[in-house]
C-alpha cells in the first residue's frame, strides 16, 4: 500500500491549478457508448478511476487513446454488452455503463458497483427508471442484467434526486423513442455537463440543471470533441488547504459558480473571497469561525467536501456542526481526525467539531477518497508528521495531489 507523508506548513501560498472534474469525466467517457465515430474529450484528469473506466470501454470494443488529459475514444464498434466484472465492481462509475450499453446493444451486464464505503449506495432509483422506459431487470449474483429492444421515452420521479440516476436515465433517454421527462433530478454541474457534451452530438435535452430534464430522443448521435469541466471538488479542497494553513491563493481554471456553496460558507467563516470569471482567490491570513453545514444536493453544500470542511473545523474559533443528509456512513475519516487530536463526537447524522485544537501528527488511514483529502490537509496543520496508508483512495480522485500541494509550499509527498 502507497503513503502519503505530510509534515506541518508554513501558510500555503500561491497560484494553483484544477484538472478535468473526475465525476464529469466518467459519464462522460461512458456516453461515447452511444456514438458510433471518434470522441476526442479535452481535460479529462489521470486518475485511477478514469483509467478503469478507460480500460473497461477497451473491453467492449473500443479503441482508445489516452494522453496529456486527452482521451480519443474510438466506438465505431461496440461488440458486447457487459464488461470485466472484476474490474467494474471496483469502482461506482462503472454503473455508467448500464444505459449506454442498453441503448446501443440491446442488453447490458453490469457488476453491482464498488467505490467509496460511505454508504449502501443502492441502485433501485436507476432501475426503476430504466423499467420504466421499458427494460427488463434480472438480478444475478453480483450483477444486474438489463434487456430491451429498444427504450420508451417515459416519465419519471426520482425520489431522491439522484446524481448518477439523473445521468444514467438522460444517456438512456437520449437515443429513445419519444420524450423522456425526468422530475426531481439532480442538477449538479456534472449533469449540465454531460447533457452538453450529448447536446454538441445532436442529443436533444433541455432543462439540465434544474429539477426537470426533458429529453426528446433522436435517431442517432454525431461524433465530436469536447472539453470537460473542471473539478470543483479539487478546487474546494485547495481552497479548504489555504484555509487551515492560514495562508492566501488563487485557485485557477475553475467556474466559480460551480462553488458557490463552498465560497459562500467560507466568506461566513471570515475568509476574503475574491472570484473571476475562471478563478477563486482566498485570503485566510486572519482567524477563521466556526460554522454550521448541512450538506445537500447542488446548489446546497456538497458532501464531496464535507470531510474536507471538518478537518478545517478542527482548527477555527468556536464549535462547528456538520449535518451529512446526502450519505447515511460518511464519517470514517472522524475517528481518524481524532486520532490527530481533534474532538469530534458523532451523533447520528451529525458531528460536533471542537475549534482551535493542537492537531499532532499521527499514523492515520484513509478509507476513502474525500475523507483521505481531509487527512492530508489535517496534516498540513497539525504539529509533526503524519503518515497516511491507504493513499490509493486518494489517487482514485485527485490528479498529483501532493505535486500540486507541494507547488504553493504544502510539506507533502507520497512515500
Ligand atoms: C455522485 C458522485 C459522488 C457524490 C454524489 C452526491 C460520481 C461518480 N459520484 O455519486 O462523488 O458524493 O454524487 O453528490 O459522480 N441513492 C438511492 N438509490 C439510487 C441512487 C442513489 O437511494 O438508486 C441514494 C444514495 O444511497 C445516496 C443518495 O441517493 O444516499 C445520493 O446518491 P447519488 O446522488 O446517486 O450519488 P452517486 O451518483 O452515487
Amino acid at each position: 500500500m502507497s503513503k502519503i507523508i505530510v509534515r506541518k506548513s508554513e501558510p500555503l501560498m500561491g497560484n494553483i491549478s484544477c484538472s478535468g472534474s473526475k465525476n464529469a469525466a466518467l459519464p462522460i467517457l461512458a456516453s461515447t457508448i452511444l456514438t458510433a465515430g471518434v470522441s476526442t474529450l479535452y481535460n479529462i484528469p489521470n486518475l485511477t478511476d478514469i483509467n478503469y473506466m478507460l480500460s473497461i470501454l477497451e473491453n467492449l470494443g473500443a479503441k482508445c487513446s489516452f494522453s496529456k488529459n486527452c482521451a480519443k475514444i474510438d466506438f465505431t464498434n461496440c461488440n458486447s454488452f457487459y464488461a470485466d466484472i472484476d474490474s467494474m465492481s471496483k469502482f461506482r462509475g462503472s454503473f455508467f455503463l448500464a444505459a449506454p450499453l442498453l441503448s446501443r446493444m440491446g442488453r447490458a451486464r453490469i457488476s453491482m458497483p464498488g467505490g467509496c464505503p460511505i454508504g449502501s449506495r443502492p441502485i433501485d432509483l436507476h432501475l426503476k427508471g430504466f423499467s420504466a422506459m421499458g427494460a427488463e431487470i434480472e438480478n444475478g449474483h453480483g450483477f444486474v442484467d438489463l434487456s430491451c429492444k429498444k427504450l420508451q421515452g417515459a416519465r419519471i420521479y426520482l425520489d431522491f434526486p439522484s446524481v448518477g440516476a439523473t445521468e444514467n436515465l438522460i444517456m438512456a433517454a437520449v437515443l429513445a423513442d419519444g420524450e423522456t421527462v425526468i422530475e426531481n433530478a439532480a442538477a449538479e454541474p456534472e449533469i449540465v455537463d454531460l447533457a452538453e457534451f450529448l447536446n454538441k452530438q445532436g442529443a436533444q435535452i433541455s432543462g439540465m440543471g434544474s429539477d426537470t430534464v426533458t429529453i426528446q430522443g433522436v435517431s442517432s448521435l454525431t461524433p465530436t470533441d469536447y472539453t470537460i469541466i473542471s473539478d470543483r471538488i479539487e478546487a474546494g479542497t485547495f481552497m479548504s488547504a489555504f484555509a487551515i494553513t492560514g495562508g492566501k491563493g488563487t485557485i485557477t481554471g475553475i467556474n466559480p459558480l460551480h462553488l458557490k456553496p463552498v465560497t459562500a460558507k467560507l466568506a461566513e467563516m471570515g475568509a476574503i473571497i475574491l472570484e473571476n470569471e475562471s478563478s477563486i482567490s482566498i485570503d485566510a491570513t486572519k482567524p477563521l469561525s466556526a460554522s454550521s453545514i448541512k450538506t445537500l444536493p447542488f446548489p446546497g453544500f456538497p458532501t464531496d467536501m464535507q470531510a474536507q470542511f471538518s478537518a478545517l473545523l478542527c482548527e477555527t474559533k468556536g464549535t462547528g456542526i456538520i449535518v451529512e443528509t446526502v450519505f447515511e456512513n460518511r464519517f470514517l475519516h472522524i475517528g481518524e481526525l481524532n486520532r490527530m487530536g481533534a474532538n469530534i463526537r458523532i451523533d447520528g447524522r451529525s458531528s460536533v467539531i471542537e475549534g482551535e485544537r493542537l492537531l499532532t501528527g499521527a499514523k492515520v488511514t484513509a478509507f476513502d477518497l474525500r475523507g483521505g483529502a481531509s487527512l492530508a490537509l489535517a496534516g498540513l496543520a497539525a504539529k509533526g508528521e503524519t503518515e497516511i496508508t491507504g493513499s490509493e483512495h486518494i489517487e482514485r480522485g485527485y490528479e498529483d495531489l501532493c505535486g500540486k500541494l507541494s507547488s504553493i509550499g504544502g510539506n507533502i509527498f507520497l512515500a
